[in-house]
């Protein structure tokens, strides 16, 4: 078939052909965009989920939807290694420069500006080499103190006056939130406190891994009464079918039902699975419609592809103690393991495994979701490992 009609897009942040099983998650987002820009309090939104799952594809719909009804939007990734502040501020900058330009009395933009333009010099947040705001007085005994936690919020105050001022709303959307420091999420969590009591129009729209509920929890134990944490997950086998058959329909190609459902056994639904056993099934495939054994053909090259793009790149940045202690954790099967299980598997004191379940935890490879045991954040990777190092070796 044409390669260059292939619909599906194994990528990342890439919008799939076709967005399904996401109707719930969205019709919240409407919701919640809705009443936050009519002044109505409504909890902020951090969605949690594996990597794969489709989470920045939601964040960027979402940023659509904003668009759609008259937000402005700032849209940042955290990382490791970079300051929130050192994110934001050139988006923030823009953002007043639009709110300036928009029609309108009053001086809260210009407020707005003053306030940014302190926190910058008080964070000495740098930007690269633009040299933003040194014309503008900054707002001397705002936003100046050096502290995040009190700097944050009253320069998000500060844009939500000016916002509403303008009779804008504003949409700050952050992916890979779980990368933040404590201080860093905490101070998030306070400005979006303070923007709820004083019902401003901002709203906070967060994707990250599981744990992301637990720091939030853990940093400011009232977030849970701020934020939503919707888990965007597996789609069901109606929906993972669909994803797969209405793209291809589209263009006149067909999937057996026999084929949808191998692709649906073998990819479990993961939303990132069915773009790459798509891809591939229609790049094997000599004619409509794909069949059962063109599926079959084109699982090596779908396990091909992932373990080189998706797996092994993840892997490439282990040391040689966390891959063993993953390798263990495969090796006792899929689903939740204990540490003391791992630690009895290999034959060593659990204590030892400490620091490195915890460095596996910062890496983003594991979570725990309850207490004491322990899930990959990555699906299926348990099967990659013993793919990686098919025999099992105590230490
Ligand atoms: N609802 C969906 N239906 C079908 N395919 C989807 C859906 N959502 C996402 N995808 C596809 O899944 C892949 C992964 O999406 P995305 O990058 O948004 O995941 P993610 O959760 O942000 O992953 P990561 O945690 O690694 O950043 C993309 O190729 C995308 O096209
Ligand atoms: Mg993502």
């Amino acid at each position: 078939m044409d390669p260059i009609e292939n619909p599906f897009s194994p990528g990342a942040g890439t919008p799939p052909p076709e967005l399904v099983g996401r109707d719930a998650i969205l019709e919240q987002a409407r919701r919640l965009l809705g009443r936050v820009i009519r002044k109505r309090p409504e909890k902020s939104m951090l969605l949690t989920g594996l990597r794969g799952v489709g989470k920045t594809v939601l964040l960027n719909e979402i940023k659509r939807l904003a668009e759609g009804v008259g937000y402005r939007t700032v849209f940042i990734e955290a990382c490791e290694g970079k300051q929130l502040a050192q994110l934001l501020v050139p988006y923030l900058w823009n953002l007043l420069f639009g709110l300036d330009r928009m029609a309108g009395t009053g001086d809260k933009v210009k407020r707005g500006l003053a306030v940014l333009r302190s926190f910058v010099s008080a964070l000495k947040v740098k930007i690269g080499d633009v040299s933003i705001g040194l014309d503008i007085a900054p707002q001397r005994g705002l936003a100046d103190s050096g502290d995040l936690e009190i700097d944050l919020p009253n320069l998000f105050i500060a844009i939500g006056e000016a916002a509403e001022e303008r009779q804008c709303a504003v949409a700050i959307l952050i992916d890979e939130v779980q990368y933040l420091n404590v201080t860093e999420l905490g101070a998030l969590i306070m400005s979006m406190h303070k923007i709820q009591q004083l019902q401003l129009p901002i709203v906070l729209l967060g994707a990250g891994l599981p744990v992301l509920a637990g720091l939030a929890g853990e940093s400011k134990s009232y977030a849970e009464r701020l934020f939503s944490f919707p888990d965007i997950g597996v789609l069901s086998e109606e929906d993972a079918m669909k994803a797969l058959r209405e793209p291809a329909s589209a263009r006149g190609v067909i999937f057996e039902n026999s084929a949808l459902k191998e692709i649906f056994n073998l990819t479990k639904g993961y939303p990132y699975f069915l773009q790459v056993w798509g891809y591939e099934a229609w790049d094997l495939a000599t004619a409509s419609p794909i069949t059962l054994s063109m599926v079959q053909n084109a699982t090596e090259n779908a396990i091909k592809r992932l373990d080189e793009n998706f797996f092994r790149v993840r892997f490439d940045r282990l040391t040689r103690s966390e891959k063993n202690f993953l390798r263990t954790m495969a090796q006792l099967g899929p689903g939740a393991h204990r540490t003391s299980d791992i630690a009895d598997m290999l034959g060593i004191k659990i204590a030892s495994l400490g620091p490195v379940r915890a460095k596996l935890i910062r890496k983003g490879m594991i979570y725990s979701p309850s207490h004491g045991d322990m899930l990959f954040t990555v699906p299926l990777f348990d099967e990659f490992m013993i793919r990686a190092i098919p025999e099992f070796k105590r230490l």
